[in-house]
């Protein structure tokens, strides 16, 4: 997340603007409005882009897609007064204008409606243009949402109207924001009450295509940290965390491909570190114990929150993925790491070797408990072998007893 301008808007407080780099060229917006107190009053971030259809000098019709903004000013944005209900008014590009009204009812507020402009006379946008000028398409919304909820959108809305096809996705927007405090109560549009997707986590990154299907089983990937040239700790593993906050679990994910990972060996600890734009860091730490076997000692997490708080926690005392040192742990069933009460962590065909990595490449492996059905076959052939010879032992007294008392009677 880049935030690089911090400017006055006049009539309010600083407004921050952030640019989140999203999927190919398109930009999440955010606009963290504050009152003359510095407190947050209006709070959005969402996604969209435009496709106008306008008429050429040789009669014929163009079709241009607007999603490359350029410099975005938020100029006109207010928190709202007796007079006039607040306002996101946004300038991007040569000449583009866009501005969402809100108003208050007695327990609810409501998106009132979306203007958006463009100017035609802007020849390398527009080139060829019959009528030059600026136009504009109103559409009246009147989204209602409860006072002191934050409206959440990830589907895609279309708004079609004259020439322009407008589409938001990924929004989450909060008007009459309560002692400036965003809130942690979502009011999901309808589309993402009957998706199927289950809600995501509150994450920061905005494209489509990376958010998570939490319910699905995550990707599997490859992690390494190397000292010098060799590699001297691997992890191979599908990771999906769970983020229980006011008593709502959040799942999410891990997309292998757009994680980073780091770390460090040493004789008797390893890390490895991952990142991503939404994993500040996630920390699985090993040590050794007893000269012989090692463990997952450690986990030590930030993430990134929607709302600009970040969310930290970490737990040195754990036991987790012990195995002999030489060897590699591995375990292809689900399990959980549990890190915190708020914190877990599922993971899926996992292996790791965090010591003793031989020209990477894994050792040997131990497997979980879990894993080993064939644990079961040792088990009952032991189980008939010491049935088979207590059957022996009973026949052999029996027959002692027997020979006994036949010997007793001559
Ligand atoms: C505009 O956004 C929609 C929704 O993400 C996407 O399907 C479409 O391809 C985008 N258009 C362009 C030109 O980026
Ligand atoms: C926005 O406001 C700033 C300062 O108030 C001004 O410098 C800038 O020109 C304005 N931009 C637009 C597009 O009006
Ligand atoms: C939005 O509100 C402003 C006043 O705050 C008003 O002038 C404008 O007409 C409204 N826009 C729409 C589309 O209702
Ligand atoms: C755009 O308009 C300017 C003058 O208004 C003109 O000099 C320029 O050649 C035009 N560019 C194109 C691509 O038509
Ligand atoms: C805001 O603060 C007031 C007074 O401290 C409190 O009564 C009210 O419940 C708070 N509202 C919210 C939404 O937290
Ligand atoms: C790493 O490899 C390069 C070339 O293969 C070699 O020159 C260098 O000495 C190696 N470094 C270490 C620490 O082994
Ligand atoms: C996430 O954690 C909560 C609370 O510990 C638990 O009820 C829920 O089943 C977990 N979900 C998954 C997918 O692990
Ligand atoms: C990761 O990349 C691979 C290969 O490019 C692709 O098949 C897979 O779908 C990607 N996974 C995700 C979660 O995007
Ligand atoms: C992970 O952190 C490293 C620096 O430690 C940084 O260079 C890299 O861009 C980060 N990766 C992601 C996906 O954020
Ligand atoms: C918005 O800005 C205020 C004041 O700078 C800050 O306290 C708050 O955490 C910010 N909220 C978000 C969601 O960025
Ligand atoms: C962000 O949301 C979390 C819960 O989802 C909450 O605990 C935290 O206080 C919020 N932070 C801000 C700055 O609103
Ligand atoms: C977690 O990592 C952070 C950043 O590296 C560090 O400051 C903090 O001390 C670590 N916490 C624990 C309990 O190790």
């Amino acid at each position: 997340m880049v935030c690089f301008r911090l400017f006055p808007v006049p009539g309010s407080g600083l407004v921050l603007v952030c640019l989140v780099l999203g999927a190919v060229r398109s930009y999440a917006l955010e606009l963290n409005l504050t009152d003359s107190g510095k407190a947050t009053c209006l709070y959005a971030k969402w996604q969209m882009n435009f496709t106008v259809r306008y008429e050429t000098t040789n009669k014929t019709y163009n079709t241009v897609t607007i999603s490359d903004r350029g410099t975005v000013t938020y100029n006109g944005s207010i928190c709202g007064d007796d007079q006039n209900g607040p306002k996101i008014a946004v300038q991007f590009g040569p000449g583009f204008s866009w501005i969402a009204n809100f108003s208050k009812a007695a327990s609810t507020y409501s998106i009132d409606s979306i203007s958006f402009s463009y100017n035609t006379g802007d020849n390398t946008t527009f080139p060829d243009a019959e009528d030059k000028g600026i136009l504009t398409v109103d559409e009246l919304l009147a989204i209602k949402i409860p006072l002191n909820d934050l409206f959440r959108c990830n589907s895609l809305s279309t708004l079609e109207k004259n020439d322009v096809v407008q589409h938001y996705w990924d929004v989450l927007v909060q008007a009459f924001v309560q002692n400036g405090t965003v809130s942690t109560n979502e009011f999901l549009c309808d589309e993402d009450k009957t998706s199927t997707v289950a809600p995501t986590i509150h994450t920061t990154v905005p494209s489509p295509t990376t958010t998570p299907t939490p319910k699905e089983k995550p990707e599997a990937g490859t992690y390494s940290v190397n000292n010098g040239n060799d590699t001297c700790l691997l992890a191979t593993m599908g990771l999906q965390l769970n983020i229980t906050q006011d008593k709502v679990a959040s799942v999410i994910n891990i997309n292998p491909n757009t994680t980073h990972s780091t770390g460090s060996c040493r004789s008797h600890t390893a890390l490895l570190r991952l990142n991503s734009s939404t994993i500040k860091y996630l920390d699985f730490v090993f040590a050794v114990k007893n000269e012989n076997r090692f463990y997952l000692k450690e986990v030590n997490v930030s993430m990134y929150l929607v709302n600009g708080s970040v969310f930290s926690i970490a737990n040195n005392n754990l036991s987790y993925w012990d195995a002999p040192l030489g060897s590699s742990y591995m375990c292809n069933k689900e399990q959980t790491v549990s890190v915190s009460r708020a914190f877990q962590i599922n993971t899926f065909d996992l292996r790791v070797q965090p010591f003793n990595v031989t020209q990477g490449k894994y050792s040997t492996a131990q497997e979980c408990s879990l894993d080993d059905d064939t644990i079961l076959i040792p088990i009952i052939v032991g189980a008939g072998l010491s049935g088979l010879i207590i059957v022996i032992v009973i026949a052999y007294v029996i027959g002692r007893r027997k020979s006994y008392a036949g010997y007793q009677t001559l």
